[in-house]
């Protein structure tokens, strides 16, 4: 096999990943817990070709150089080793949602490259050695390997660093509706992101707490306890950000249309809707509810100033390899 085609959800992390003990290995300073997105995905062909001088990279048909392709090179060059492999790749990438909004393409996009590379190399790599060589690329990647309800076991090693699934997508009926207040790209990346967290005085406190937040976040799952889930999600949230805030330099994700919505999530669920909120990388908001609450939450969320489209993600399955 020299060409191979993967496709990868991006996920939303419940308990969120923000810092490493490891900047280059991608070795987080905590555990965290996620659900794979369904309906979004990157999909991406590996095609290592005798001949090539370089890897090649095209994302939604444009080509791209420097860095980007340093990173997808990093991962193949991983591949290559553990292959006895020499030839450089061409590799096409698509994503069908919006990229670099705090929507974690680069989970999805290392999560299909990890598998659609292995396996274009020939190797039949396990599903813990996937999630390793995904973390390689982006943390979170890690966790869009596994389906469903995922977990990302901190560990303190290239080996023992890797997500597994807690509960199948159809566990529980959960949704993510994204508010998109933004679809501009972030200034600051995740990568340099992480780096910044130790500068933040409240990092040490936020990442000592993480294992109790991860117990009752976990247990808030498996018990479908969506008022237990709320609290737990919420404060996590609020948490990375005021990490985020704290550091030097300062990073502020949020926009004033993204505190809004946060602000009349709180206000819905004090009324009894069942719904609460997450934010990542940047100003969307993720707003989470039960399947019975969706259209209610849908169309209020519409409604919200600033707030530009809705989309909305099921519980999604592991990344998968697809004949075309
Ligand atoms: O995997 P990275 O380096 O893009 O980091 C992801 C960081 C957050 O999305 C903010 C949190 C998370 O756990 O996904």
């Amino acid at each position: 096999m020299t060409t191979a085609t993967a496709i990868a959800n991006p996920n939303l992390a419940f308990i969120k990943y923000w810092g490493n003990r490891d900047n280059t290995l991608r070795i987080p300073m905590n555990g965290s817990i996620s659900m794979n997105l369904d309906g979004l995905y990157t999909r991406t062909t590996v095609r290592f070709q005798l001949g090539l001088t370089s890897d090649q990279l095209s994302i939604n048909g444009y080509e791209v150089t420097g860095k980007g392709l340093d990173r997808i090179s990093y991962i193949l060059d991983i591949i290559r080793g553990m292959a006895n492999l020499h030839d450089r790749a061409e590799v096409i990438s698509e994503n069908n949602f919006p990229s670099g909004a705090g929507i974690a393409s680069s989970a999805s996009a290392f999560a299909a490259l990890a598998l659609a590379g292995s396996k274009a190399a020939g190797l039949d790599l396990s599903e813990p050695a996937l999630s390793h060589l995904a973390r390689r690329g982006s943390g979170s990647a890690s966790r869009s390997i596994p389906g469903g309800f995922v977990e990302w076991q901190a560990g303190t090693s290239d080996e023992d660093s890797f997500a597994f699934s807690i509960a199948e997508p159809g566990h529980w009926d959960l949704v993510d509706c994204i508010a998109i207040v933004s679809t501009a790209h972030k200034k600051t990346g995740s990568t340099e992101g992480h780096s910044l967290a130790p500068t933040s005085p409240l990092q040490a406190a936020r990442v000592e707490d993480t294992v109790r937040r991860l117990d009752i976040c976990r247990k808030a799952i498996l018990e479908r306890d969506f008022e237990a889930f709320a609290s737990i999600v919420e404060l996590d949230s609020d948490m990375m950000h005021s990490v985020m805030m704290t550091s030097t330099p300062a990073l502020h994700y949020w926009k004033p249309a993204s505190l809004e919505v946060m602000s009349c999530v709180r206000q819905w669920r004090a009324e009894g809707i069942q719904v609460c909120y997450t934010v990542d990388a940047g100003p969307n908001v993720h707003v989470l509810c039960p399947e019975t609450e969706i259209r209610n939450v849908e169309k209020r969320l519409r409604e919200v100033k600033g707030v530009s489209n809705v989309l909305v993600a099921r519980a999604g399955g592991p990344a998968k390899v697809i004949e075309k």
